[in-house]
C-alpha cells in the first residue's frame, strides 16, 4: 500500500517552514548529553534544516546528517553558512537506504520521524542500517509520539489547528494548518493534510494542502522492533525526562538503545 511521499512532504514551503522554525526547547538539551556522553561522531536522521545539528556543530560536536528532502538539505547548508559554521556534511538519502562510508557512537532520531517510515519491511530494514551504521555498543535514540489515546473516540476529518507562522525571505507570510483525515486505529496510522498558505500583506496569495501521515508505535512493540534487528533496549523516557515512561506521560517516549 502507497501512504505518502515523505521527500514531498518536506520540500517546498515546507522546508520554509522549518527553515524559520528554529526552537530547541524540548529536546536540544536532552540529545546534547546522549550524544556527549557517548563521545564520537553522531548521526542526525531526518536533520531537516538543522535545527539541532547546527547548534550543535556550533558548540563544537562532529554531527553529519541525513534527509530524503534535498530542499530541506538545502536550507540546512544556507543556515550553517549564515551562522558562519563549518559545512556540515549532509547526506540525501531515505533512511530507509542508509548508506555512508562512517560508523558512529549515536545515531539519534529526533522529531518521532521514524513514524514517517510507514512499511514494515522498510522499518525493519531502516533499523537494520542503523544498526550498521553505529559502532559496536554506540547508541540509537529516538522519540516516538503517543497517538493512540490522541486519536480514540475522535471523529475525522478534524478542523483545521493551526501550525506554524513563518516570514519568508521575499518579506510574505507563510501560515501552516493541519487536520487529521483519518486514524486507522487497526493499521495504527494517521493520514493527515497540512495546508500551506502565503499571505502578501493580508492577501491570500497562494494556497496548497499536502498529505502526510504517520504510524504510531506502542511501547511493547518498539521494544520488540528493536530487539528483533539486534538492539539491546538500555531505557526508555517520558517526555524528554530523565524518569521511566509511564502513564503519566501523554506527549512522547524516548527510547535509549545500543547495538549488540
Ligand atoms: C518533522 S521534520 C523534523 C526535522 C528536524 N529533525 C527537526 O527536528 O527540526 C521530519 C524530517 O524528516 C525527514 N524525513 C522524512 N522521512 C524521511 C525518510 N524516510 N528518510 C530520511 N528523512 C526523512 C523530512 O524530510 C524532515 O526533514
Amino acid at each position: 500500500m502507497a501512504y505518502f511521499d515523505e521527500a514531498e512532504l518536506y520540500s517546498g514551503f515546507a522546508a520554509e517552514m522549518w527553515a524559520a522554525y528554529d526552537e530547541k526547547g524540548w529536546d536540544h538539551a536532552y540529545y546534547k548529553a546522549v550524544i556527549l556522553a557517548n563521545g564520537g561522531p553522531a548521526l542526525d536522521i531526518g536533520c531537516g534544516t538543522g535545527r539541532l545539528l547546527r547548534s550543535y556543530l556550533q558548540a563544537g560536536m562532529d554531527v553529519d546528517g541525513v534527509d530524503i528532502s534535498a530542499d530541506m538539505l538545502a536550507h540546512c547548508k544556507r543556515l550553517a553558512a549564515e551562522q558562519d559554521l563549518r559545512a556540515p556534511t549532509l547526506y540525501h538519502q531515505p533512511m530507509q537506504a542508509l548508506d555512508i562510508p562512517r560508523r558512529y557512537t549515536t545515531i539519534y532520531i529526533p522529531c518521532g520521524s521514524l513514524a514517517c517510515v510507514m512499511k514494515r519491511d522498510e522499518v525493519r530494514e531502516t533499523l537494520c542500517r542503523f544498526h550498521r551504521h553505529l559502532e559496536p555498543d554506540g547508541e540509537l535514540v529516538f522519540n516516538l509520539f503517543i497517538e493512540e489515546e490522541q486519536t480514540a473516540g475522535k471523529t475525522f476529518p478534524s478542523e483545521w489547528v493551526g501550525w506554524s507562522k513563518a516570514d519568508l525571505p521575499d518579506g510574505r507570510k507563510l501560515q501552516v494548518d493541519r487536520r487529521v483525515m483519518k486514524a486507522d486505529r487497526i493499521d495504527q496510522a494517521v493520514t493527515e493534510h497540512r495546508r500551506y498558505r502565503i499571505y502578501d500583506g493580508e492577501a491570500l496569495v497562494h494556497e496548497e494542502i499536502r498529505t502526510g501521515g504517520y504510524r504510531w508505535y506502542t511501547h511493547n512493540e518498539a521494544l520488540w522492533m528493536l530487539e528483533a534487528t539486534g538492539f539491546r533496549v538500555e531505557k526508555v523516557n517520558g517526555d524528554y525526562k530523565d524518569e521511566p515512561f509511564s502513564e503519566k506521560h501523554t506527549g512522547t517516549m524516548v527510547i535509549h538503545a545500543r547495538r549488540v
